[in-house]
């Protein structure tokens, strides 16, 4: 009887709608357990979402002062390079952790946006920088980019760059 209640517990406490962030608990729990395989290796994992995005969006490149003339194969060992390429990674992680807490989690999207949007950067970059992280969960998760983690996946960031493109419009 107890194991029961226990497996009741877990399945309806799984299945229970977040309404603000319009996921399921175990939605949350998909997202996050995928993200840590990207923290084992997150510079690795940013390189490599990074020199797409710039490979993709060439003119991405030229916002960054500090690496905009290297050449893409040069690219991977530069520290400034690498240094950004963590930035966007943690940031993201720090968000996806904050998902129990979605006034927290909004604050900290507001926080890292409004620095780009003073520094010019636009939502049409954003949006190209989600397809490309979209574009790449399947070689990155393998096996377990299953087709509810990728939905999980695809509600999470829907979530988060709806929140970004809100900082331009307002
Ligand atoms: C979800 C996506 C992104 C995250 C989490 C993120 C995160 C960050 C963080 C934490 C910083 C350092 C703090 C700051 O100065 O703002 C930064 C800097 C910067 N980001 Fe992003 N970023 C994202 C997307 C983009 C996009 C789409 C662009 C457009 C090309 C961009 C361009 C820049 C630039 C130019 C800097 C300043 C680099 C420097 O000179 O130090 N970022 N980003």
């Amino acid at each position: 009887m107890a194991l029961f209640r226990g497996l009741f517990d877990f399945f309806l406490n799984d299945n229970k709608l977040d309404e603000k962030l319009g996921l399921t608990e175990k939605q949350k729990k998909l997202v996050q357990n995928t993200w840590a395989i990207v923290r084992k290796d997150e510079v690795s994992v940013g390189v490599a979402l990074l020199l797409a995005f710039f490979k993709q969006y060439p003119e991405s490149q030229k916002e960054f002062k500090s690496f905009k003339d290297v050449p893409l194969d040069e690219l991977p060992k530069n520290k400034r390079f690498q240094a950004h390429c963590i930035n966007i990674v943690t940031t993201l992680g720090k968000v996806i952790e904050q998902m129990h807490d979605p006034e927290l989690m909004e604050a900290s999207l507001i926080n890292f946006t409004e620095k780009h949007k003073v520094r010019g950067q636009t939502p049409e970059q954003f949006e190209n920088l989600k397809q490309v992280i979209l574009g790449a969960f399947p070689s990155l998760f393998g096996k377990q980019y299953t087709s509810e983690v990728q939905e999980a996946w695809k509600k999470t960031l829907d979530l988060i760059f709806s929140r970004i493109y809100q900082v331009y419009t307002n």
